[in-house]
């Protein structure tokens, strides 16, 4: 049986280099929640927070965040874009989860859900390679219809400058052309748990709780 070469056989050559993502999948958990705006993302992590001790990290509540940081250099730019409705760059957002995960994974948290995010491909393939893998992506699938009233009613207090008509439009247009190509590709990889988003709160949620169980079974709890 020919030998397995370990790479001390070769102490001297150098080693391929690895851009290895900075947190390791097998100690941190990194699901993805994805929908469209009014889908319903941030009320099912909220429960999932209550019940099992995930850390719940919001995309678009880091950008807001930063955007009114006095001295933020990126508040401008994050403005423009959420009005728009359109993805901030990568760059910025990925920078914001990685500092608030190394926040969190240094008060000795280790699951995450990361809501609202990746929005684009290239936030998903560097978050991937430079953050963390992620071990799946749950998928709240709702018609344009029922997430426009739910983001009208929502409007009325939430106080933020997107929940209006015309902003509301050009986020579901960025839905359709730029993040639902990333649901297509973590399906492709057999990474996405779909969940039916037009039921009830409660509805909705024991679908979360059945999705969950089947893909982190051995790891809740621990
Ligand atoms: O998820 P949420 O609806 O709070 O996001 C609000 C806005 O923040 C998005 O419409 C987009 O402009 C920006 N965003 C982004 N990239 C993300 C998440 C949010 O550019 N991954
Ligand atoms: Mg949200």
């Amino acid at each position: 049986m020919p030998a397995i070469e370990s790479p001390d056989d070769h102490p001297r050559l150098p080693q391929p280099s690895k851009d290895v993502p900075a947190f390791s999948p097998s100690t941190i958990s990194v699901v993805f929640v994805l929908g469209g705006p009014g889908a319903g993302k941030g009320t099912q992590c909220a429960n999932l927070v209550r019940d099992y001790g995930f850390k719940h990290l919001s995309a678009g509540d880091l950008l807001r965040a930063e955007q009114a940081r006095p001295s933020s250099e990126f508040g401008e730019l994050i403005k423009g874009y959420i009005k728009d409705g359109k993805i901030v760059p990568m760059e910025v957002t990925v920078a914001l989860l990685e500092n608030a995960m190394r926040d969190e994974i240094e008060k000795g948290n280790t699951k995450f859900l990361i809501d609202g995010f990746p929005r684009k491909m290239d936030q998903a393939l560097k978050f991937e390679s430079h953050v963390c893998p992620s071990m799946f992506t749950f998928f709240f699938d709702c018609p344009e219809e029922v997430m426009l009233q739910r983001l009208l009613n929502r409007g009325k207090t939430s106080g933020r400058a997107d929940d209006n008509l015309e902003s509301i439009k050009k986020r579901f247009r960025t839905f359709v052309e730029t993040s639902l190509p990333v649901v297509d590709y973590f399906e492709k990889e057999g990474k996405v748990v779909k969940i039916d988003a037009t039921k009830s709160p409660d509805e909705v949620y024991r679908a979360v709780k059945t999705g969950l169980k089947d893909r982190f079974q051995q790891r809740i709890g621990q």
